[in-house]
């Protein structure tokens, strides 16, 4: 049964799996969610991500309607009906269902929601080249650490990447770079790999975190500190992370190429941890 969706607690076929039209998360983006992928069939860093999700639920006071078992249970119960080679997960949690006001209703749970859809890696041709990225001012709110359902200035942005054929939009915030549309960003300076450190201005995003710790485990060395704009358009090499796109190398930032226009060394030297890792057999 592919394409499928679980409401109320029950995988139906995706067009049969509707949400009332009175549903928080439809009418303020009042919930939260998450994007999981598999390797092999199995989910990846679960735990990391239902521990976001978690952390995302409390910070806008909403208790989530399963525990981490039940969770797990009904992702890999939907990945076994998928019968997709790998799936993406999506999963999302709302304030429910009620008369539109804005503050909470009273008495009413939680809806969940999850599709699973099948995972489509991003293009072995794009990957290897690397991809440009548009750099765009970030207008988001203060708290761009919860994964909400807000997204219209993600979708604005990465629109506005599209049509100038970048890949990404980079968000700037006082002159200094934060994350992507749907990445975190990384540069490499003199040997060094440098990203933003987590905090309200970005997502801590899960292979972020991975892609420091193999790069400690290479014996790279990492900063976490701010990226102004101008050192960034300098950088020797810039790569994205996330759980759609694994490791991206950014080869142009606005259209001009960087350096050699090639992705570079230490990018290529994590992508290749990271697909060992992953059991990935592609090539970088
Ligand atoms: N996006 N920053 C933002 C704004 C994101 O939306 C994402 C992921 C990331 C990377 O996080 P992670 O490594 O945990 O996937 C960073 C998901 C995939 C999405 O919205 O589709």
């Amino acid at each position: 049964m592919p394409e499928i969706g679980l409401i109320q607690g029950r995988f139906l076929p995706l067009a049969d799996a509707l949400v009332p039209l009175e549903d928080r998360g439809y009418q303020f983006g009042d919930g939260v969610y998450e994007v999981i992928r598999t390797y092999q069939g199995v989910p990846f860093q679960l735990e990391a991500h239902l521990e976001r999700l978690q952390t995302s639920a409390q910070a806008i006071q909403l208790a989530l309607p399963y525990q981490d078992a039940e969770w797990k249970r009904m992702i890999i119960e939907g990945i076994r009906l998928a019968e997709y080679p790998e799936c993406k997960i999506y999963i999302q949690v709302t304030r429910g269902v009620a008369p539109r006001d804005h503050a909470f209703p009273q008495n009413v749970g939680p809806s969940a929601v999850m599709t699973i859809r099948e995972m489509l890696p991003v293009p072995l041709p794009v990957s290897t080249r690397g991809v440009n990225v548009l750099v765009i001012e970030d207008i988001r709110w203060g708290r761009c650490d919860i994964k909400c359902l807000n997204l219209l200035p993600n979708v604005l942005a990465r629109q506005q990447a599209r049509s100038l054929q970048a890949f990404e939009a980079v968000f700037v915030r006082d002159d200094q770079v934060t994350e992507g549309a749907i990445s975190n960003v990384f540069m490499v300076n003199a040997g060094v790999v440098v990203t933003c450190p987590v905090g309200p201005q970005l997502l801590a995003g899960v292979t972020r975190q991975l892609v420091l710790e193999l790069a400690k485990q290479e014996g790279i060395s990492i900063e976490e500190r701010v990226i102004s704009l101008t050192e960034f358009k300098e950088a020797a090499e810039i790569f994205l992370t996330g759980t759609t796109i694994e490791i991206l190398p950014v080869v142009k930032v606005n259209g001009a190429p960087l350096n050699s226009g090639l992705p570079g060394p230490i990018t290529s030297t994590l992508i290749n941890r990271f697909q060992s890792l992953v059991g990935g057999n592609r090539l970088h």
